[in-house]
């Protein structure tokens, strides 16, 4: 079984992939840390974040031992992940990746921004998570002023409205809801009641292709 979780930056994707994940007893992979984490080595070889032949390099020597590194999650690498992930040779590197994954047993759940539309086209359910800008800003505000008290929300609204717009316009592999995908918005949803949500909508899905199949 394989589930796509798909969304803008901070839509909670994240969070509610991983339970999602435990609920169905299936794998997790988060696919926003391999863009993060090509971009890390970029940097970390001193390498231009904008020239495709050395972020696919990267991507390519990417070690999957590193992508639990909670050094990923910073807003610097966010930003800096949504460059390299507009060259269309990072992409193509870190396909098989994530197919691979996705095939193995038991199933996975996968979050992200392309898994419905590319990765996994076929996928047994598949949502599209969103909330507005100011409430991801929100969010995401929260989740880093533990770390840095001198954070802005501001600065976070900012960060987010950037990212939306260069997932958004990239020429390939552009952040967009697949045809078929459910669409929660989770603004005006705690968490726990987003996940409620999310397996309604997984589960009708799943209702659905098994009565197609
Ligand atoms: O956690 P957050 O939503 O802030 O971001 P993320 O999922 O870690 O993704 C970081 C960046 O990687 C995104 O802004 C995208 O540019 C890129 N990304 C992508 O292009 N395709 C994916 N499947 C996942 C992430």
């Amino acid at each position: 079984m394989i589930i796509a979780i798909d969304g803008p930056a901070a839509s909670g994707k994240g969070t509610l992939a991983r339970r999602v994940a435990v609920h169905f007893g299936l794998r997790h992979l988060d696919t926003g840390a391999l863009y993060r984490a090509v971009a890390r080595d970029t940097l970390a070889q001193g390498g231009d974040l904008t020239s495709a032949s050395i972020a696919a390099i990267a991507a390519a020597r990417l070690d999957a031992a590193t992508l639990r590194d909670p050094g990923l999650r910073t807003t610097g690498l966010g930003e800096a992940a949504s460059v390299v992930a507009r060259h269309p040779e990072v992409r193509a590197v870190l396909i098989e990746y994530q197919r691979n994954f996705a095939r193995a047993d038991p199933g996975a759940v996968i979050d992200g921004r392309d898994i419905g539309t590319v990765i996994c086209p076929d996928a047994d359910a598949k949502l599209f998570v969103t909330a507005t800008p100011e409430e991801r800003a929100h969010r995401r505000f929260l989740e880093l002023k533990e770390r840095d008290s001198g954070i802005e929300e501001e600065a976070v609204l900012a960060d987010i409205r950037s990212r939306d717009d260069r997932d958004r316009n990239r020429a390939v592999a552009p952040l967009v809801q697949a045809e078929d995908a459910a669409l929660l918005d989770t603004t005006n949803l705690a968490i726990d009641a987003a996940f409620r949500a999310a397996i309604d909508l997984i589960e009708a899905a799943m209702g659905r292709a098994g009565r197609a199949g």
